[in-house]
């Protein structure tokens, strides 16, 4: 390729392609080439394919159709898979999204072929080096030349690792550009009072013991709970033989993963949500809705400091704060600085600069 100012944006997995989609859109404005490359990390159409289509995202340019593997095989045949790539393309800079294990395959690729590579999402810190997501969240922001951090704790954690200042950019989240750009076109087909549950985080969802937590607090909840089910979840729940006992109780729904559209539109007009995703944190606290979290810490503070997120202690904790909520008692939360609907639009004037610069 020899053409000039080219970004090539690296996405894999489904909350990639919603935090992707808005910068991509942006950048459309600029004087600047685009490149997207498709880790294929995520392959089911449930799961990549319709999200390209509803949010509007172009095919990609490259498709390095890995696939699922341990973390190792998965990372490496990326890295192999991506390299002849990059060295076609020479980007100016390459874009890279959140904490999975495409980000950090790609941007260790990257960084060898002194690349210059922005981290959209960067500084969030769990403290919890048996999260996978964990490990990939601090090599990257230590390989990656330029931080755009969405929350406050973001600007203290890297600067306590010694990231230099004139690298960090404090622009907001482009999931919840996303979210306020999808909200007029989310649908919910529920009429009842309900609570929308997900669970996919290894820790709650490989052993059988996780998935037995899991089963008693959807039998002890007594609100309706609409439940779409993640493959890894699936997958986990018929190893262990408990898809039939999860389908036998009255008042929980299991679906397959729903469009954005329609998780959208499902988180939105819930009650509750129930989760252990790191980005539903977030847009629950951007709708203003109750998210209770079934983790012992998270990556993303302002959603517990400022927003509606808790952190769910045990199975009492659990039913204590559904019935505040049901009481209407449960805190109100406001929205973090700059979840606005516009951290595209600041990254993408931001990129302009480093790439008109470095050319
Ligand atoms: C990955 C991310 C996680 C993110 C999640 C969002 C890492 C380390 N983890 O976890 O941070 O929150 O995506 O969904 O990068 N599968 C399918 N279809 C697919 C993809 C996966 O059926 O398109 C099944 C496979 O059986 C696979 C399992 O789901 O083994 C897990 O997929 P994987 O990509 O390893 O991790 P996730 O749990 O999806």
């Amino acid at each position: 390729m020899n053409r000039k100012n080219i970004v090539a944006h690296v996405v894999g997995a489904r909350p990639n392609f919603v935090k992707a989609a808005p910068l991509i859109n942006a950048l459309y404005e600029k004087d600047l080439s685009q490149v997207i490359i498709h880790t294929g990390q995520h392959y089911s159409k449930n799961l990549s394919g319709d999200f390209f289509e509803i949010l509007n995202i172009p095919e990609p340019d490259y498709h390095l159709s890995v696939g699922s593997g341990t973390h190792a095989l998965q990372t490496s045949e990326i890295l192999k898979k991506i390299e002849p790539i990059l060295l076609d393309i020479n980007p100016d800079l390459l874009i890279v999204y959140g904490d999975v294990n495409s980000t950090v395959a790609a941007s260790l690729a990257a960084s060898k072929l002194q690349i210059k590579i922005a981290h959209i999402e960067s500084g969030l810190r769990s403290f919890d080096r048996n999260m996978p997501e964990e490990i990939n969240r601090v090599i990257v922001d230590h390989i990656c030349n330029y931080h755009f951090v969405t929350e406050e704790s973001g600007l203290e954690n890297l600067a306590r690792e010694g990231i230099e200042k004139s690298s960090i950019f404090y622009v907001g989240n482009t999931m919840i550009d996303t979210l306020k750009k999808s909200l007029e076109k989310a649908v919910c087909s529920e009429e009842e009072q309900f609570a929308l549950l997900t669970c996919h985080r290894p820790s709650n969802v490989d052993s059988k013991e996780g998935l037995l937590k899991l089963l008693d607090i959807c039998k002890t909840t007594k609100t309706k709970i609409i439940f779409p089910v993640h493959p890894r979840t699936k997958l986990n729940l018929e190893k262990h033989g408990l898809l039939h006992e999860f389908e036998k109780i009255n008042n929980l729904t299991m679906k397959e993963p729903l469009s954005y559209t329609e998780f959208l539109g499902h988180m939105k007009s819930a009650s509750f949500v129930l989760t252990d995703s790191g980005g539903i944190q977030e847009e629950t606290t951007a709708l203003g809705v109750p998210c209770l979290t079934l983790r012992d810490n998270t990556e993303r503070p302002s959603t517990i400091d400022i927003g509606t997120n808790i952190l769910i202690k045990d199975a009492d904790h659990l039913q204590e704060q559904i019935k505040k909520i049901l009481d209407k008692k449960f805190k109100k939360g406001k929205v973090p600085k700059n979840w606005d609907g516009f951290a595209s639009k600041r990254i993408s004037n931001i990129i302009e600069e480093i790439v008109i610069q470095s050319s």
